[in-house]
């Protein structure tokens, strides 16, 4: 893809399918003002047990749809392609596809935020399988506070649960409290638990009442919110690029109907939704 436009454009909002959306939704409330273009690749998802190599190429398409759409500037709101794919995009990618648009994840801002939250040092963190695996929240946390012990549990039945509209259901208990249980035998020290999955907040219920009082929960919305937030005060020219109208359009990989159906129990509103291709 070569000879992208500077226009101004919408913030583009990827996920794997609709985690996202609780990214969008604080972002939203934070920023009302500019314009957002939501992509869900609900036909592919989930990532979170996907290779290196497959998450890298399905976010970097995702990456290049945004883009074609006039995003200057996209959120990977997905912890999983955070992990695995943005510092690929933005070495080898950007520079070839257009070094003025910027990519930015979701771990580094949530990371951000921790040292100020846990007294007792150590951390856990609640993630997929290839976020854990690619160990960036420990590489990340430990580049700002080394004195952290973190600890991280996959659940792999949690992305499928929220993805399946079962996250209030009765079947979702049984592996909430099995996988924070799994955490805390860990390391019984832990005072802080980071959601670094963006669908976890969808079982954030659930994940308190089986969470040990005074352990603090940590969903990353608002933290991605703020440093957006802050990141385009500290940017003006990116500022002056994002166009001002309030709006957001929905996109999917798979059926519109389907998506709109369950974007707006994630969103408490009806959504119109367009059908994307990837690849
Ligand atoms: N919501 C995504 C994340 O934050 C991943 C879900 C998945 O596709 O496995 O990691």
């Amino acid at each position: 893809m070569q000879n992208l436009s500077s226009l101004p454009g919408p913030i583009g909002v990827f996920d794997s399918g609709y985690g996202g959306l609780t990214i969008l939704s604080k972002i939203r409330e934070a920023l009302p003002q500019y314009d957002y273009i939501y992509l869900g690749d609900n036909a592919r998802t989930p990532y979170g047990s996907r290779s290196f190599e497959i998450v890298y190429e399905f976010t970097r398409q995702a990456v290049c749809k945004l883009f074609e759409m006039g995003c200057p500037l996209v959120i990977l709101a997905c912890n999983t392609a955070s992990a695995k794919a943005l510092r690929s995009i933005q070495q080898h990618d950007l520079p070839r596809l257009d070094p003025a648009r910027r990519v930015l994840g979701v771990i580094r801002p949530t990371v951000e935020s921790i040292g100020a939250v846990t007294r007792s040092r150590h951390v856990g963190v609640l993630a997929t399988a290839g976020t854990i695996k690619s160990e960036s929240y420990p590489l990340e946390i430990h580049k700002l506070f080394p004195d952290i012990t973190i600890y991280g549990q996959a659940c792999p039945l949690w992305v499928p649960l929220v993805e399946n509209g079962e996250a209030q259901g009765p079947g979702a208990d049984y592996f909430v409290q099995k996988y924070i249980g799994e955490l805390l035998q860990k390391d019984d020290r832990i005072d802080t638990v980071i959601l670094g999955c963006t669908h976890y907040p969808l079982l954030l219920p659930k994940i308190r009442r089986y969470m040990p009082a005074g352990i603090n929960v940590v969903p990353q919305g608002e933290l991605v919110a703020d440093s957006l937030k802050n990141y385009l005060s500290r940017h003006p020219e990116m500022d002056a690029r994002c166009t001002r109208g309030g709006t957001c359009t929905y996109c999917t990989t798979e059926a519109e109907e389907k998506f709109s159906e369950s974007a707006s129990t994630f969103l408490n509103e009806a959504v119109t939704v367009r059908r994307v291709l990837l690849g």
